[in-house]
C-alpha cells in the first residue's frame, strides 16, 4: 500500500480520531471500584459500537464472572495469516483527584499531548488498532490479514476472567501472532519493541490484635501495637544491599547473559533523565545492578500502601485494633507467581510474633513473559516502525506487567509482540495521566503498516 495515501488519511482524521476517543475516556471504567459496574458494561459497548462501525464483523460481548470480555473479527484473507489483538478498556482508579489539572475523564489537548485516565493505558492504544483497521478498510479492497479483537475489562485488576476464556476459547483466538499495544516507548519519537514484562504477585498483609480500637492510656504498653508490628515486619523484607529477604526468592530467576545486559547496557540512560521521568530525589535498587537491569531483569518487593489505626486531623490515642499493607512483587522468568506467595506466606509465619495475629491475604498474580526478538512477526514490527518513525526500533524489557501474555503464548502457541506507543512518563496510573498524540497518529499508522509487512513478507499461518 502507498505510505503516503496512508498518512495523509489518518492525518486527515486527526479532529475526528479525538473526539471519538474522548467519548470512550468520557466512561469511567475504573475495573478497581465495585460501584462502576454499570460504566464498565458501558464502556464494553461502546468499544463494540466502534469496532462495528470501523467494520469489524462478528462482534460480541462475552460475559464473564466479572466485566464483559469484547470480541470481534474480520476472517477474509484466505492464505494470509491471522493477527490477534488484545487490549483493555479498564482504567486506574483517579485519586488523588485534586492533583489534575483538568477533569480525568474529560480527553483535553495540551501542547502535544491529550490528557485523560486511560489516554495511555490503555484506551488511547486500544483505540489506534481500531483506526488502523479502519483506515486499511477504507484505503484497501482486501485486508492484507485476518483479524481478531478481544479487548477486557479487568486488566489492572489481574485479568482474573480472561484466563480461563483463553484456556476455553483457543479456537476462537486461534492466531499465527498477538499483538499488544499496551507498553511504553523508551523515549519520544523513538520506536520500540519490548520483548519482555514483568509478573506479578500481589498481596495483602494484616496484623490484627484487639476487636477493636482500645485507649492507649488503659492499654498501651501492655499489649502489642499493630502498627509497630507491621511496620517492624515492612521493615524486615529487604536487606542493606537492596535484595528480598524472603528465603529462596531468588531460587528460580534465571541469570540474564552477558550480552543481553551488554545490549541493555548501551541503551542510552542517564540518571538525570530517569530522575526527570520519576520526580525521585536519587536512583536506589539492588546492589550490583544497573537502573534498568533493576526495573526489567530482576524481581521487586514494593508495599503500595499501608494503613491502620488513626491517620485523620488532629491527635487521638488509641492502640489500633488492625494495620494492613498492601504488598506486591514483580517477577522475572523463571519465577512463578504461585511459588513466591507461599514463600512470603512461609517467612512472615516465621517471623510474626505471637502476641499478635497476622494474616496474609492472596490477591491477583500474572507471570513474567518473554517474546522471541527473532520471529518473523517482530521482525515485520520492527520494519513498520522503521518506516514512520524513520529509525531501527530499539528492543527492551520492562517492568510493568501484563498478566496474560503467558497465557496467549502457551494456550494459542503463539509469540505476542509488545508494539507499545506510550511513554515512561506519561504518569500512566497517576494523576495527569497523558498521550503524546505523535505517538498516536503514527502508532495507527505503524499498525496498519505492520498488517501489510505480516501479509507480503509471506509469513505463512502456523510459522
Ligand atoms: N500497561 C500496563 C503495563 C505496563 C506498564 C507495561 C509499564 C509496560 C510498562 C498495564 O496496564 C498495567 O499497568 N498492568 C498492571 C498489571 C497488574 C495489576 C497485574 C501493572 O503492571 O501494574
Ligand atoms: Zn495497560
Amino acid at each position: 500500500m502507498d505510505y503516503m495515501k496512508l498518512s495523509a488519511y489518518v492525518d486527515s482524521r486527526k479532529r475526528e480520531y479525538l473526539d471519538e476517543l474522548s467519548g470512550i475516556i468520557r466512561i469511567e471504567s475504573v475495573s478497581a471500584d465495585p460501584l462502576k459496574k454499570k460504566e464498565m458494561v458501558r464502556c464494553a459497548e461502546a468499544i463494540s459500537g466502534l469496532m462495528r462501525e470501523a467494520g469489524i464483523e462478528n462482534v460480541e460481548l462475552f460475559e464473564t464472572q466479572g466485566n464483559p470480555l469484547v470480541y470481534g473479527e474480520y476472517v477474509h484473507a484466505d492464505d494470509n495469516p491471522t493477527v490477534l489483538v488484545y487490549g483493555h478498556y479498564d482504567v486506574q482508579p483517579v485519586d488523588p483527584l485534586s492533583e489534575w489539572e483538568t477533569p480525568p475523564f474529560e480527553a483535553a489537548v495540551r501542547g502535544d499531548d491529550l490528557y485523560a485516565r486511560g489516554s495511555s493505558d490503555d484506551k488511547g492504544q486500544l483505540f489506534m488498532h481500531l483506526k488502523a483497521f479502519e483506515a486499511l478498510r477504507k484505503l484497501n479492497e482486501n485486508m492484507p490479514v485476518n483479524l481478531k479483537y478481544i479487548f477486557e475489562g479487568e486488566e489492572e485488576i489481574g485479568s482474573i476472567h480472561l484466563e480461563p476464556f483463553i484456556r476455553s476459547h483457543k479456537d476462537l483466538l486461534k492466531a499465527d501472532a498477538v499483538v499488544i499495544s499496551d507498553t511504553a516507548m523508551y523515549g519520544r519519537d523513538i520506536p520500540t519493541i519490548c520483548y519482555g514484562l514483568r509478573g506479578m504477585a500481589y498481596l495483602e498483609l494484616s496484623v490484627s490484635n484487639s476487636a477493636i480500637d482500645l485507649h492507649s492510656g488503659s492499654f498501651g504498653g501492655a499489649i502489642e501495637n499493630p502498627v509497630h508490628v507491621l511496620a517492624d515486619i515492612v521493615s524486615r523484607l529487604h536487606d542493606k544491599y537492596g535484595r528480598v529477604t524472603v528465603p529462596h526468592f531468588y531460587d528460580d530467576v534465571v541469570d540474564v547473559p552477558n550480552e543481553e545486559r551488554e545490549e541493555i547496557a548501551r541503551l542510552p540512560y542517564t540518571d538525570a533523565e530517569f530522575l526527570r521521568q520519576s520526580g525521585a530525589v536519587a536512583v536506589y535498587g539492588e546492589y550490583g545492578f544497573t537502573t534498568n537491569e533493576r526495573l526489567w531483569i530482576r524481581p521487586t518487593l514494593d508495599v503500595n500502601g499501608i494503613y491502620g489505626g488513626f491517620t485523620g486531623e488532629g491527635a487521638k490515642t488509641i492502640i489500633p485494633s488492625k494495620a494492613t499493607a498492601k504488598v506486591s512483587m514483580r517477577l522475572v522468568p523463571d519465577q512463578k507467581s504461585e511459588k513466591i506467595l507461599e514463600l512470603f506466606e512461609s517467612f512472615i509465619d516465621q517471623i510474626a510474633p505471637p502476641t499478635v495475629k497476622v494474616t496474609v491475604r492472596k490477591m491477583h498474580s500474572g507471570e513474567p513473559a518473554l517474546t522471541p526478538i527473532d520471529h518473523p512477526a517482530v521482525k515485520a514490527a520492527s520494519e513498520a516502525l522503521e518506516q514512520v518513525f524513520g529509525k531501527k526500533p530499539y528492543f527492551i524489557r520492562e517492568g510493568g506487567s501484563i498478566p496474560e501474555v503467558l497465557t496467549f503464548q502457551e494456550a494459542l502457541g503463539t509469540p505476542v509482540v509488545l508494539l507499545g506507543f506510550g511513554l515512561p512518563d506519561e504518569k500512566s496510573h497517576a494523576p495527569n495521566e497523558h498521550l503524546y498524540l505523535r505517538h498516536f497518529y503514527d502508532g495507527i499508522k505503524t499498525i496498519a503498516i505492520l498488517f501489510e509487512k505480516l501479509s507480503s513478507r509471506g509469513f505463512a499461518p502456523g510459522i
